[in-house]
């Protein structure tokens, strides 16, 4: 999968899958159930790393987990999320980070947040050098400070004006592709139409050209988190809390290992 085949994608009106994965063992079941891109992001502070935020994160623990995806995946398109302030300060640090990523991981394209003036010249930088980018607006997770929390982005006629502005620039900037995050239906629809490229949507209705979601979320791995947009396509926690709870008693018991675990 490339980022021509993406455009090819939307072109032909084919919808995208994308999910999240943060290791071998998982990017290799995404992989192989079929999706375009695994992204590795940068929840990963919080759903693998139990922090709070996004914010900890570092690119050398980007690079270590895209590292074990890129050896998972044969098909899809990985995609490394830049961290907080490894692309905000100056754009040769940009260069220099996004360049480690693709470099050290075999991943083929990264990601960053916001749409600003700034951010649009740092993501033609990048595109420039030979690094394809995913651009990330509505509710970006590294500005959750100065967004006020988890919430919906993009409500309001200035709001809206503003994010459709920023999806433009960035497209102009040369992004390949743009999640849209929180943000209501009916924008995410008018920004999938007003663009070339595709959008990828996570709590931003149907109308995107595909859809993103966090993979431990969607597979039932993290109980909590019930935001509105979340469907859970398995019940895997469950699943697994309940064999380690048998595997306990049966040790417990003696009845495991049995005879036939045993080497004559
Ligand atoms: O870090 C991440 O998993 C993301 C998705 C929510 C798009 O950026």
């Amino acid at each position: 999968m490339t980022t021509l085949d993406l455009l090819g994608m939307k072109q032909r009106g084919e919808r995208i899958a994308a999910l999240t994965a943060y290791d071998y063992l998982f990017a290799r079941l995404v992989d192989q159930g079929g999706v375009d891109i695994v992204l590795v992001g940068d929840s990963l502070a919080q759903v693998v790393l139990g922090l709070d935020s996004t914010l900890p994160i570092t690119v050398d623990d980007m690079i270590y987990h895209a590292r074990a995806v890129s050896r998972g995946v044969e098909h899809a398109l990985v995609v490394v999320d830049l961290p907080f302030l490894s692309y905000q300060v100056s754009r040769e640090d940009a260069l220099r980070n996004a360049g480690r990523v693709l470099k050290e991981t075999g991943a083929a394209a990264v990601k960053l947040e916001g749409g600003s003036e700034e951010i649009a010249d740092t993501a033609a930088a990048l595109v420039r050098a030979g690094i394809p980018v995913m651009g990330h607006l509505g509710f970006t997770p590294q500005s959750v400070n100065t967004l006020g929390g988890f919430r919906v982005q993009g409500r309001g006629a200035e709001a809206r004006d503003r994010l459709l502005a920023d999806a433009r620039r960035l497209e102009l900037a040369g992004v390949f592709s743009v999640v849209l995050e929180l943000v209501p239906g009916t924008l995410a629809e008018e920004v999938t139409s007003a663009l070339q490229v595709p959008t990828i949507g996570i709590g931003a209705g149907a109308g995107c050209d595909g859809q993103v979601l966090v993979l431990p979320d969607m597979l039932g791995l993290n109980p909590g988190f019930r935001p509105r947009f979340l469907r859970q396509f398995a019940q895997l926690g469950e699943q697994a809390a309940a064999g380690i709870r048998a595997y306990v008693s049966a040790v417990r018991a003696g009845e495991y290992p049995a005879e036939e675990h045993t080497f004559v």
